[in-house]
């Protein structure tokens, strides 16, 4: 079953076509990054915008990429929710309108499912049950996936999510947005145990997040020193921010996969691309005998391909679109 499916949810456009849940025919992608990056941030309107000018010229190329006629997509799928609202209406009025012209069903897919169903397109043996941490610019959630489609979140932030908290100390040490990365780069070989933070801990679920306190914490950090005129040690700082942000996931993920019985841990999302994330996991799977599944970092952004893969499952479950299918800023998975 070959699915044509698109993600807007934020400042990437995408759109690819996927058989089967598993085999990615062609996955495009325009990032809006540098249109953003000279406001230090995602503008919701900008976005929206050039998601409408991108849209149906990503949507033909995905198409003649794929080399398939467009009598043989069998499907659309669409990341409904959750994101800027603007943005994500552009995907789903044009999945609509590309599912009433091919005549073919159209699936609702929530935009973190997409993130945790990446994993399926570089694991193809992977199947659920597993523990998920999914952990992007606008999210940050522990997930109990049941099976395709029946997930609980167990966790989640109580403010910031972990890529936003990301972004803030980029900008705040002068890093281009998105932060994620520069930081990762900034950060090798400095020294994380220079700089102490504060590990938050939420009363009443354990498995529960905060990032505010870090992030104000990095910022206070910096303003004092330039107030007293004092040098601060970049690398060291990005990489004691980043151990921070690490004992804050990691050991809160092995927590609950020992508390639930998982073997097998999935780690998904944008921040799952950072090198000290993926390396603590992997030192403290290998140790507990964890099977571990992170995503290449191809797959760990946003991406139409996560989507198609999705979707294909929920197409299995029965989830089906009308023509008054609507976009949501926020949902529970
Ligand atoms: O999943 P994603 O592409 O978009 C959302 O669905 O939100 O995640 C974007 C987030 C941004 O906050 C970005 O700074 C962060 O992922 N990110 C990283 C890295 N690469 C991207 N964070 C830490 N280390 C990275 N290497």
């Amino acid at each position: 079953m070959k699915i044509l499916a698109f993600e807007s949810t934020c400042d990437e456009t995408a759109v690819a076509v996927v058989e089967d849940g598993r085999r990615v025919l062609t996955d495009q992608i325009f990032s809006q990054a540098d249109l953003h990056a000279v406001y230090g941030g995602v503008v919701p309107e900008i976005a929206s915008r050039c998601h409408v000018e991108s849209i149906s010229i990503l949507a033909e190329k995905a198409v003649q990429d794929a080399g398939i006629g467009k009598d043989e997509i069998d499907a659309v799928a669409v990341s409904y929710a959750p994101g800027l609202i603007g943005a994500v209406l552009v995907g789903v009025n044009f999945a609509k309108s590309c599912a009433l012209a091919l005549n073919v069903p159209l699936i609702p897919v929530h935009h973190i499912r997409g993130h945790i169903a990446a994993n399926y397109l570089a694991y193809p043996d992977l199947e659920p049950p597993f523990l998920c941490l999914a952990i992007s610019g606008g999210n940050t959630l522990l997930v109990d996936v049941r099976t395709y489609t029946d997930m609980k979140i167990l966790g989640a932030t109580r403010d910031d999510a972990a890529g936003e908290c990301f972004d803030k100390t980029a900008r705040v040490l002068g890093l281009p947005y998105p932060g994620g990365k520069p930081i990762d780069e900034l950060s090798q070989g400095g020294d994380d145990c220079k700089y102490r933070f504060p590990l938050a801990h939420v009363a009443g679920n354990p498995y529960d997040m905060s990032f505010s306190g870090l992030k104000t914490a990095v910022i206070n950090l910096v303003h004092n020193a330039e107030q007293k005129g004092e040098e601060i040690d970049r690398p060291a700082l990005a990489a004691s921010f980043t151990k921070a942000v690490s004992d804050s996931l990691v050991p809160r993920t092995m927590q609950a996969a020992r508390e639930l019985g998982y073997s097998k841990i999935v780690v998904a999302g944008g921040v799952a691309a950072n090198s000290r994330i993926r390396a603590d996991f992997q030192k403290t799977a290998e140790a507990g005998g964890y099977q571990l599944y992170i995503p290449p970092l191809r797959l760990c952004g946003d991406n139409g391909a996560m989507i198609g893969a999705q979707a294909y499952y929920e197409y299995l479950a029965g989830a089906r679109a009308g023509s008054d299918l609507n976009a949501y800023a926020t949902m529970d998975l």
